[in-house]
């Protein structure tokens, strides 16, 4: 009787030990969040959760290793920070610095467009403990946006264009200027070249090859669509240098879209809304920077987000995340699609790295794994025989019980 109730004690009591060790964090759905790849992690920030509610939730997806969303919860992974970033939906991010090991933030809508603190911050993601930096930025020139895109190129240098805002308390507002922010001087510049138009929810892709930026697509006053045969490039070795690109078999026109480039140059672009607000009908289209040539997947996507999620490109695999589908208001999802050459592309369950990546076997994980679990399972056992030990020894002054042996 005794032995089984230590027993089912000390089970329940590895048990807490192993939940504990082996805790997942699962991120609630979300629209209108940000996700920003450094190294083999995707960041996500923010967004309006699945309640409606605004957010800063900052958590990370590993791709450092392969996974099966079959086999188990998605690798995500909780950051603890310490201090925060103001709750937002809308914002834009983008990697930085030599090595893209920094996140850029702007803006979002914060519940108040016409507030202009608190609008730009950076984050050293090798630096411990993770803290995001506020950026000063001078309120005439630099005002918050929301759908707005941010870019950075090779050096220091990140280029916002765009958005929907509200300066001081005036009527909701697109814009067509380009702000400017060089980290290395820590100072702001801006241009504006009005015979571009005022935009919200395009999307901005960034050649590194030849320094320029594509912007595509988005919606202007009024959700009038932007035309998407030309596609305008800014040539930023002269900034402020807007110039057009005419492309062949143009897609439907979209707004609140993402765009992924692929390593040989490629531009996925995902979903999207029409000017009634309803999703775009190909979902999957893709222009070839070489040839300015679009190619239309032929693939119905079902189920998919198109409008408040985020698109990354890694190891040929397209991470779409979260945002809203035609069944689900937020997603708390991530669509895996392996990317293939054109538009053709397959939806899969899998993230393999490439084999001669992996740094380790399998073999070694389950062996650590099953030495993890003895281990822990010893520690429970010396805890428990520990509490058990010093429920047993009399306090002081206390006389110790004498034990009274009966007999069968
Ligand atoms: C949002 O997600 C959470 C956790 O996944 C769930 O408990 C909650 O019911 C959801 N709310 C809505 C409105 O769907
Ligand atoms: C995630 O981390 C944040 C910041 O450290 C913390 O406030 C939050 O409670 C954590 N969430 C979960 C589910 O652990
Ligand atoms: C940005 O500038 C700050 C201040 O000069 C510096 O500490 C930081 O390392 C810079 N970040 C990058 C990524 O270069
Ligand atoms: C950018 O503009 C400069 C100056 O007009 C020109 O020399 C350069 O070739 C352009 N770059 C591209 C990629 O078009
Ligand atoms: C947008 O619509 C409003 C109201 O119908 C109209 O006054 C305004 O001129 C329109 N703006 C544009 C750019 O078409
Ligand atoms: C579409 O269908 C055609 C004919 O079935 C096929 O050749 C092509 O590879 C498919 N994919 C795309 C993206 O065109």
């Amino acid at each position: 009787m005794r032995i089984s109730k230590n027993l089912i004690l000390y089970i329940t009591f590895f048990q807490i030990i192993i939940n504990i060790s082996c805790q997942q964090y699962i991120p609630r759905g979300r629209v209108y969040h940000t996700a920003t790849l450094i190294g083999t992690r995707i960041y996500f920030l923010g967004g309006l959760n699945n309640d409606s509610l605004l957010t800063n939730d900052f958590f990370y997806l590993d791709i450092s290793k392969s996974f099966n969303k079959i086999e188990g919860p998605l690798p995500f992974v909780n950051v603890t920070l310490s201090g925060s970033i103001p709750k937002h939906y809308g914002a834009t991010t983008s990697a930085f610095g030599k090595s893209k090991s920094s996140i850029f933030f702007f803006g979002g809508d914060i519940g108040a467009l016409q507030l202009t603190i608190e609008l730009a911050y950076t984050l050293d993601t090798t630096q411990s403990p993770l803290i995001w930096k506020n950026i000063a930025v001078s309120s005439n020139e630099v005002e918050r946006r929301r759908l707005l895109s941010a870019v950075a190129d090779n050096n220091n240098k990140i280029y916002l264009f765009g958005g929907g805002g509200r300066m001081g308390d005036i009527v909701y507002m697109h814009y067509n200027i380009m702000n400017i922010f060089d980290n290395a001087t820590d100072s702001w510049t801006y241009t504006i070249d009005n015979t571009i138009i005022k935009r919200e929810g395009h999307t901005a892709t960034f050649l590194s090859d030849t320094g320029e930026i594509v912007y595509i697509g988005g919606c202007g006053d009024n959700g009038t669509l932007i035309d998407m045969t030309i596609v305008f490039r800014c040539n930023n070795t002269i900034s402020g240098t807007w110039q057009k690109w005419e492309t062949k078999n143009p897609p439907e026109q979209r707004c609140q879209h993402t765009a992924a480039l692929t390593t040989d140059n490629r531009i996925i672009v995902f979903g999207g809304i029409d000017s009634l607000e309803l999703p775009v009908e190909n979902y999957y289209v893709v222009l070839n920077t070489k040839t300015l040539e679009w190619y239309h997947g032929n693939e119905s996507i079902t189920g998919a987000p198109y409008r408040g999620h985020t698109a990354t490109f890694y190891n040929n695999y397209m991470f779409v995340a979260f945002g809203q589908g035609i069944t689900q208001q937020a997603s708390n999802d991530i669509l895996i699609y392996e990317i293939k050459d054109g538009a053709n592309f397959a939806e899969v369950d899998y993230y393999n790295i490439p084999v001669d990546n992996t740094p380790f076997n399998y073999d070694l994980i389950m062996g650590i794994t099953t030495f993890s679990i003895i281990v822990l399972g010893f520690i429970g056992l010396v805890i428990f025989m520990y509490i058990k030990q010093k429920k047993k020894k009399p306090a002081k002054g206390e006389k110790p019980k004498k034990y009274v042996m009966t007999k069968p």
